[in-house]
């Protein structure tokens, strides 16, 4: 039996889409390629809009074709579908102004008045493709354009933003209050594109749609758990971002804590948003508060220097362009931590995230406790592999179960083995992007993939301990690795002072580099 839960059978109102910053690179991308798959399943609402606002002159017609141009290459299906295009584009116009300019949003209500349809006036979806401090102004220039209402303004208007949201907690304090000066808190819709996954989503589903596992899901039955959301690249071009805002704030803040509070959050009431988002909170603030001591312990960073990943030689992150030569940012970050509640007591959960990696490449490992030894300790010895559940988030999307088998023949022998599902062979090839989700989600103003304004707050605090402990620290030579590795020895004696070990996730293949720290 399939139960429907989800959006698929949601009815989503007639709406406008306005996204700023539309001539950006998420734009193009991303949005634009999420919005035409939606309409090319059916699953945009039946009337729609979606215009574009930024200050680069462009006319409809312009902006449509760089943006057709755009999707042969960020297309998840090929080749487009010409028909459909054609169809969807007819529903894209640009508007060119500044955001900080009032009259611009003269001209978008204009735009929006002239559709025609009550609906598309009213129903407004306000895209921030834009960075962070410009959020603020536009949605004062909205209210003061009468774009977005109170409580008592008719239809629904709601804001999306990007991350990232603000960088340390002052900011995001700050933030959240411009957001909520003009516009409600149920309006805005903060991203994690994490949380738009598949696979993500399916934590919870694995977890509280099934008995058998929910019953081990605790301090009794695990020992630990691995937590990897690893990248092959580098920094690239965005040294410049990220000498800003380093691994920490980059992805632990946003992806790795929210898949750390699904795969440990308490039940929810319900599938509502707000029943899943305060579990989701009360997680994270059982998360055991890192002090400068504990967060020397229990935290690594790192950097990487020169190596090759796929027998490509990569540079280190001190040559990338637009950062500096003596720069102490981290690119990797490794992190132990506790969750002081009744189910996780004692229990250490390690996290892990790292640019230049051997692959791309994120998963959950939920390591059990070992058997007594004694039965097969004349076979195994201390040996004998604990059984491990594996949900792999990308790629390969799936989840393997690996426990011990014996060997057939007439000695006993006992060997690791694997039940594997995964979703290509159990769900054929249809792998949505997480805009696609978020964007219709957000359509239908379900907002429980998105990050409510506490949960954003208690993840700041989390990082911002963390950094408090790193300040004025350089990077010693245990803390750098080498591109195409996975990581600081530092982040091997973090594991190995509890007697664990990094699982080195399932990648093809690598020529690995042959040294680790510089100098
Ligand atoms: N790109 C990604 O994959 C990605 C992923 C996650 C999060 N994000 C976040 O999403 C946001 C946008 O990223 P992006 O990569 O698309 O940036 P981008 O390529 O630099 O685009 C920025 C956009 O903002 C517009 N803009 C800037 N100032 C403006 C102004 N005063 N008035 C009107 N429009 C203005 C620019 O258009 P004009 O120059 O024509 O005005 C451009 O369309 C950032 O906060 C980023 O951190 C991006």
């Amino acid at each position: 039996m399939v139960c429907h839960l989800g959006a698929r059978r949601k009815l989503v109102a007639p709406c406008s889409i306005v996204i700023f910053g539309a001539s950006g690179d998420l734009t193009t991308r991303k949005l634009v390629p999420a919005l035409y798959h939606l309409r090319k399943e059916n699953q945009m609402p039946p009337e729609f809009r979606i215009v574009g606002f930024a200050r680069r002159e462009k006319t409809d017609s312009s902006w449509r074709e760089e943006l057709r141009q755009a999707l042969d290459q960020f297309s998840r299906t090929k080749p487009v579908d010409e028909a459909v295009w054609q169809e969807f584009s007819s529903h894209l116009t640009y508007c060119q102004g500044d955001l900080t300019d009032p009259a611009a949003y003269a001209k978008l209500e204009r735009q929006l008045s002239a559709f025609g349809s009550l609906p598309l006036r009213q129903n407004l979806l306000f895209y921030l493709a834009t960075t962070p401090s410009q959020f603020a102004p536009a949605i004062e220039q909205l209210h003061h354009a009468g774009l977005i209402g109170g409580p008592a303004a008719t239809g629904w208007q709601r804001i999306v933003v990007e991350k990232p949201f603000g960088h340390d907690l002052a900011s995001a304090l700050r933030l959240n209050d411009e957001l909520t000066r003009y516009a409600q808190e149920p309006q805005v819709f903060r991203i994690d594109h994490y949380l738009g996954k598949e696979t993500v989503q399916n934590i919870l589903m694995f977890r509280f749609a099934n008995s058998i596992f929910e019953r081990l899901w605790n301090r009794d039955s695990i020992d630990h758990v691995q937590i990897t959301v690893g990248e092959s690249q580098g920094v690239g071009q965005r040294g410049g971002y990220y000498e800003e805002a380093g691994a920490l704030r980059d992805m632990v803040q946003n992806h790795l804590l929210q898949v750390l509070s699904l795969v440990t959050m308490e039940p929810p009431v319900s599938l509502d948003a707000e029943a899943i988002r305060d579990e989701k909170v009360k997680l994270l603030k059982s998360i055991r508060p890192l002090g400068e001591a504990e967060a020397a312990r229990q935290v690594v960073r790192g950097q990487y220097f020169a190596g090759t990943i796929g027998g490509e030689l990569r540079p280190g992150y001190r040559q990338e362009p637009k950062v500096k030569p003596d720069s102490n940012v981290e690119t990797y970050a490794a992190l132990k931590l506790f969750i002081d509640n009744w189910r996780w007591s004692g229990v250490p959960f390690y996290l892990r995230t790292g640019k230049c990696l051997p692959s791309s490449v994120s998963e959950v490992r939920i390591q059990f406790r070992p058997t007594p030894y004694v039965l097969f300790a004349a076979q195994c010895g201390q040996r004998l592999d604990a059984n491990s559940l594996t949900l792999r988030l990308q790629p390969n999307e799936g989840i393997s179960l690996r426990f011990n088998g014996k060997v057939p023949g007439p000695s006993v022998a006992v060997r690791p083995v694997r039940m594997n599902f995964t979703y290509d062979a159990e769900f054929g090839a249809y792998t949505p992007e997480a805009y696609e989700r978020l964007l219709l989600e957000s359509m239908a103003g379900d907002a429980t993939l998105f990050i409510r304004r506490d949960e954003v707050e208690i993840a700041w605090q989390i990082v911002d301990a963390i950094r408090h402990g790193w300040a004025g620290k350089p990077l010693a030579n245990r803390e750098f690795y080498a591109a195409g590795t996975w990581g600081p020895v530092a982040a091997d004696d973090l594991l190995a002072q509890a007697g664990h070990a990094w699982h080195e996730p399932l990648i093809p293949p690598h020529q690995p580099p042959s040294v680790r720290p510089p100098g």
